[in-house]
C-alpha cells in the first residue's frame, strides 16, 4: 500500500515499524477535530487563492462524506496510514480523487495535530467546568440541609472544636471552585491557534492565518510557528490543574470512607454507590469513593508522563511527542468518570446528624472555649489555656465530660466561672459563637451558602 510520503523511499516499511509508530489507535479520537480543522484550512486556501472555489467545494463535500462516515462507525482505520490525519486524508483522495491532495496545501501534520489537540482540549474543559459544578451544586444542596448539623473538627484527626456540617462541606465547594477558575482561565492559552505554522517554519503560500483561528474560535494565532508546533504546554497546564482537581476529588473521598466506618458512622452512602463482598455477607464497601481516591496515582502519572517527555526535547517536532496523547485522553476520561460519579453520590448520601452530635457530645472539643471564657474575664489567655489543660486531664481521670462537671469543680480551678459556663459549652453554642467572616458560626455559613451560589451558573 503507497504511503502519503512514499516518494522518496525505495523499500516498504517494515512493519513492525509501521505498527510501532503508528498512532492510528489512539488519535482517531482527534478524528472530528481533524475535519474541523481542515474545513476551516480549505476553505481559507480558497479564500486566499491558493485553491479554485470548485476545488475547495469538491474538498469540502468529501471532508463532509468522511465526516458522516466517521459518525457513523463506518470507517476501517488502517496501521498502514499511521495517524488520524493521514487516514482521513486518505479517505479524501478515495472519495473524491485525487484534487483532495490539494487539502495539506500550506499546512503540515505538525500544526494539525497541535490544533486538533487545542480544538479537543477546548471542547472537554468546558465539559469538564460543568461536571464540577455538578458536583458544586451537590455539595450546595447537602449544607444547605446541614448548616445546624454539629460533627467534631479535627486536627491531627483528633477532635479539635466542633464544626456545621454545612461548613465543612462547603470547604470542598470552594476547592471546586478554585478548580473550575483554573479551568477556565487555562481557556485563554488553549485558545491560541497553531494552524498555519506548517511543519515548523510557515509556508511560502500567502495563507491568513487569522482567518482559520476565527473559523476555528480561537482567539489568535500562536506569534511564532516553531513555538506553535512544539507547545505542549496547554495540555501540561490541563494535566496540572486535573491533578489539583484530582487532590480535592481524593481527600474528599477519603473522608466519605472514614465517614462510612462503623468507627466514626457519620454518613451512609447510598446502596447504589456500594458493593459487597464475595465472602463476608456483612460487607458494605464504600468502592466508588476507594477507585476515585485510588484514579489520583494515574493522573498524577500522567503529568509525570509529560513533563518527563518534553523535558529536554528539542525545538521543534520530534516523534516523541505523539506520546502526549494518550496520558491526556486518559486524564479526560478519568475526570469524566470521576465527577460524573462524586455529584450523585453526595446527593443521595445519608447523614447521621444525631451519631455526628453524639461524637460531640462525648470528646473535650469545648475546652476552647472554657478557654476564652476565662480569657473575657480578663485572664491572659496563655494562663487560661494552661488552667483548662488541667481541667481536661482531671476530667478524665473523672471520667466525665467538661459539661458534666460540677460548679463546684470548675470553683477549684478558678473563682471566675460562674452558672453562664455551662451555656458556653453546649456543642451548638461553641459552633454559633464563632462569628468571624468565614467561620463555622451557623449564621456565617448561612451567609457563606448565599455567596457560593453567587458562583453557580
Ligand atoms: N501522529 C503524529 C503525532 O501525533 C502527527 C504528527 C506527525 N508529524 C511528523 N512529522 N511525523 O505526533
Amino acid at each position: 500500500m503507497s504511503k502519503l510520503w512514499g516518494g522518496r523511499f525505495t523499500k516498504p516499511t517494515n512493519k513492525l515499524v509501521e505498527e510501532y509508530t503508528s498512532s492510528i489507535g489512539f488519535d482517531q479520537k482527534l478524528a472530528l477535530q481533524d475535519i474541523q480543522g481542515s474545513l476551516a484550512h480549505v476553505q481559507m486556501l480558497g479564500k486566499c487563492d491558493i485553491i479554485t472555489q470548485e476545488e475547495v467545494e469538491e474538498i469540502q463535500g468529501g471532508l463532509k462524506a468522511v465526516e458522516k462516515k466517521i459518525q457513523a462507525g463506518d470507517v476501517d482505520y488502517s496501521i498502514a496510514d499511521e495517524d488520524i490525519h493521514m487516514n482521513i486524508e486518505k479517505m479524501l483522495i478515495d472519495e473524491i480523487g485525487p484534487v483532495g491532495g490539494k487539502l495539506h496545501t500550506g499546512r503540515s501534520r505538525n500544526d494539525q495535530v497541535a490544533t486538533d489537540m487545542h480544538l479537543y482540549l477546548r471542547e472537554k474543559t468546558h465539559v469538564l467546568m460543568e461536571l464540577v459544578e455538578a458536583v458544586q451544586k451537590a455539595l450546595v444542596h447537602q449544607a444547605e440541609s446541614h448548616v445546624e448539623t454539629i460533627l467534631p473538627g479535627y486536627t491531627h484527626l483528633q477532635r479539635a472544636q466542633p464544626v456545621s456540617f454545612g461548613h465543612h462541606l462547603l470547604a470542598y465547594f470552594w476547592m471546586f471552585e478554585r478548580d473550575k477558575e483554573r479551568l477556565q482561565d487555562s481557556l485563554k492559552r488553549i485558545n491560541w491557534s497553531p494552524l498555519g505554522a506548517a511543519a515548523l517554519a510557515g509556508t511560502p503560500y500567502p495563507i491568513d492565518r487569522q482567518m482559520t483561528a476565527d473559523a476555528l474560535g480561537f482567539d489568535k494565532p500562536y506569534p511564532n510557528s516553531l513555538d506553535a508546533v512544539s507547545d505542549r504546554d496547554f495540555i501540561l497546564e490541563f494535566l496540572s490543574i486535573s491533578s489539583i482537581m484530582i487532590t480535592h476529588i481524593s481527600r474528599l473521598s477519603e473522608e466519605l470512607i472514614l465517614w462510612s466506618s462503623q468507627e466514626f458512622d457519620f454518613i451512609e452512602l447510598d446502596d447504589e454507590f456500594c458493593t459487597g463482598s464475595s465472602i463476608m455477607p456483612q460487607k458494605k464497601n464504600p468502592d466508588v469513593p476507594e477507585l476515585l481516591r485510588g484514579k489520583t496515582g494515574r493522573i498524577y502519572g500522567n503529568l509525570m508522563g509529560l513533563l518527563t517527555l518534553l523535558k529536554g526535547l528539542p525545538l521543534a517536532y520530534n516523534k516523541d511527542m505523539q506520546e502526549d496523547k494518550e496520558g491526556m485522553f486518559d486524564t479526560v476520561d478519568t475526570l469524566e468518570g470521576a465527577l460524573s460519579l462524586l455529584a450523585p453520590m453526595l446527593g443521595s448520601m445519608d447523614v447521621k446528624a444525631d451519631h455526628m452530635k453524639q461524637a460531640v457530645k462525648e470528646d473535650y472539643s469545648n475546652a476552647t472555649d472554657i478557654a476564652d471564657y476565662l480569657a473575657v474575664k480578663g485572664l491572659p489567655f496563655r494562663q487560661a489555656h494552661e488552667i483548662i489543660g488541667k481541667i481536661v486531664l482531671y476530667a478524665i481521670d473523672q471520667n466525665k465530660y467538661l459539661l458534666d462537671l460540677k460548679m463546684d469543680e470548675y470553683k477549684q480551678f478558678s473563682e471566675l466561672f460562674e452558672e453562664d459556663i455551662y451555656d458556653k459549652l453546649a456543642p451548638e453554642q461553641v459552633v454559633a459563637a464563632r462569628v468571624s467572616e468565614g467561620a463555622t458560626g451557623f449564621q456565617q455559613v448561612y451567609n457563606q451558602i448565599d455567596l457560593a451560589k453567587e458562583h453557580l451558573s
